[in-house]
């Protein structure tokens, strides 16, 4: 299982390597994510342990089949061996690409993930999913815990509020189906919320689950609440993951509402709205929309799956036709042929 650290100034490099020498420390990462990274770099040249870093291109682009040949090439070079490890210092894209690395060069390596956005802290680093695009996002991947994370909170209080926005959304959905109270902060504190609370709650709440049902076979799959609709909607007007993850929980609260009598749909909207996270989608083609929540991956032969909420803190699935599925666009404000 993975060891945790969740804390303030906790980025030590013997926190990182553990208790095993590995020769240097690799260290894969994004521009943005440099300034921890030089912090790295310098404490373990004054201890004298070798440290090399490869910065890979920004956002999604680092995902490709042909980064993981270029990461693997770089470790080859190294003479990183099977007792050696990587570590991830970045956002969503980059553990997503070193934790498949760590995976698959020389049949697995330990990874350590050092998430440097909200979402990565609470979200992409955690649960041991990675996820490489090919022709559409997260293709190719492996089910693999990372060794270590280690989330520094005060990395996290320095990132721009457009980042925190994009991470509290997904902070907000972990509450939703696991965390009553975590809502409450959330509602109460809005964008002052303490973050390394929240951090600790979300990652709680996303373990707790994992632990439960590592490979999706059911119960993970409540994770996913507000993520149908997000996803069409971030692929058909590509706004941000946390903003499409908002809109999306919008379109699934309606649903609740409407299949298993949801009672909180104006509650869950005020929560959101005052994260400053969109109620409404962008203008888009609805129809275009619809043929993408079809598309999703969650739906089975008896129609397309949704997480739904009960009450907050009680998730649930249920199958739903193409009426609901139109009530739910209908809340979002989505026009038909605009
Ligand atoms: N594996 C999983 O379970 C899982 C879960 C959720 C999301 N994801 C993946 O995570 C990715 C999204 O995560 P993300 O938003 O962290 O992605 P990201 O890595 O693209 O980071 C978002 C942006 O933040 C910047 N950034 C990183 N650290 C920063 C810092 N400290 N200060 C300022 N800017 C910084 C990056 O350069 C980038 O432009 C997607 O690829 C998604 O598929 C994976």
């Amino acid at each position: 299982m993975t060891e945790l650290v969740v804390g303030r100034r906790c980025l030590e490099v013997r926190r990182i390597l553990g208790d095993v020498d590995p020769g240097t420390m690799p260290i894969v990462t994004q521009e943005a994510a440099l300034p921890v990274v030089r912090e790295l770099a310098a404490e373990a040249e004054a201890l004298g342990i070798g440290c090399d870093v490869l910065v890979v291109p920004d956002g999604e682009a680092a995902k490709s089949l042909a980064v993981v040949e270029e990461v693997v090439r770089w470790l080859l070079d190294l003479g990183v061996r099977r007792d050696g490890l990587i570590v991830a210092v970045g956002g969503g894209a980059v553990t997503d690409l070193a934790g498949f690395v760590a995976a698959v060069y020389l049949r697995g390596v330990d990874a350590v993930y050092v998430p440097t956005t909200l979402l990565g802290a609470v979200d992409a680093a955690i649960g041991g999913k990675t996820g490489i695009d090919v022709d559409g996002k997260n293709v190719v991947g492996v089910f693999r815990h990372p060794r270590r994370v280690l989330v520094d909170v005060d990395v996290l209080d320095r990132l721009p509020t457009e980042l925190k926005r994009q991470g509290l959304a997904e902070a907000l959905k972990a509450g939703l189906v696991g965390d009553p109270d975590l809502v409450a902060a959330l509602e109460r504190d809005r964008l002052d919320v303490d973050l390394e609370s929240v951090v600790r709650r979300a990652i709680d709440v996303k373990l707790a689950i994992v632990g439960r049902d590592f490979e999706e076979a059911g119960e993970r799959a409540h994770l996913n609440y507000g993520h149908t609709v997000g996803h069409a909607v971030e692929t058909v007007t590509g706004i941000g993951h946390g903003d499409a993850v908002a809109v999306g929980m919008i379109a699934a609260g309606r649903v609740s509402a409407l299949t298993v009598g949801f009672a909180d749909e104006d509650r869950q909207r005020d929560a959101i709205a005052g994260l400053g996270l969109p109620v409404r989608s962008p203008a888009a083609d609805r129809e275009e929309v619809v043929r993408h929540v079809w598309r999703d991956k969650k739906r089975d032969g008896a129609g397309l799956r949704m997480v739904v909420l009960e009450r907050i803190g009680v998730p649930g699935v249920v199958h739903v036709d193409a009426a609901t599925v139109d009530a739910a666009l209908d809340a979002v404000g989505l026009q038909g042929g605009t």
